[in-house]
């Protein structure tokens, strides 16, 4: 399941992120791909060196972990550092999945990955973020601010931009709950237990409904 989680950094927090970005060093961002994904990776990437790096992780990071659809969604048991990537006229990623596990030392497996629009969609054309679905290609693009998590095994790719800049925040998160099916089905029953501990906070319904979502969450997690 795709997931759309509106409004992760507002305007003051994207202006802060835009000013850090328009200052970085940008490198080849093949450098960091596996070999596979490497050949078709045509974008350059905030060099993981610039002190310019923890400072976005702080802001857009910090942004993405408080949210609650996020939080909802995708149950984080481990978040990997992001890359900062920018695509410019001519600059796509072919079509690939992202490597399986990640991280050097401390080491996570991917279940989701994580984009973060951080330029408005009229600043470039192309761009776009195709996701292949059991429901056939997902094109994406987003508002700047707005985030989508899309399953780590799917086969996506980014088309090329063909005027101005593309800027955004990739992750990769390893999920309480391994299997995508399960998340989704938690995702849905935490939304309609919520709006009822909202709206009747003390029915038997919403009793019975709170006490089974936290036995699912206790059957299915993995920490
Ligand atoms: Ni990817």
């Amino acid at each position: 399941m795709l997931t759309h989680i509106q409004g992760v950094l507002n305007a003051p927090q994207l202006g802060a992120a835009r000013k850090l970005l328009d200052a970085g060093s940008f490198a080849d961002g093949s450098r960091s791909a596996g070999m596979a994904a490497k050949r078709v990776k045509h974008n350059e990437e905030l060099s993981l060196d610039d002190a310019r790096h923890a400072e976005l992780n702080n802001l857009v990071m910090g942004c993405l972990v408080k949210h609650p659809v996020y939080r909802s969604a995708a149950m984080p048991l481990k978040v990997a550092t992001p890359y900062y990537a920018r695509y410019t006229q001519g600059m796509s990623y072919g079509e690939h999945v992202d490597d399986p596990v990640m991280g050097e030392g401390q080491l996570y497996r991917s279940d989701i990955s994580v984009t973060i629009f951080l330029n408005d969609p009229a600043d470039y054309d192309g761009g776009e973020l195709i996701i292949t679905t059991a429901f056939g290609d997902q094109s994406i693009k987003l508002p700047a601010g707005d985030a989508v998590l899309y399953p780590s095994s799917s086969l996506h790719r980014v088309s090329e931009v063909t005027r101005g800049e593309r800027l955004v925040a990739v992750s990769w998160i390893q999920s309480m709950v391994r299997n995508a099916e399960q998340r989704t089905l938690l995702h849905e029953l935490n939304q309609a237990r919520e709006a009822l501990l909202r709206e009747q906070p003390d029915s038997d319904e919403t009793r019975r409904v709170n006490h089974s979502y936290i036995n699912l969450v206790r059957m299915w997690s993995e920490v």
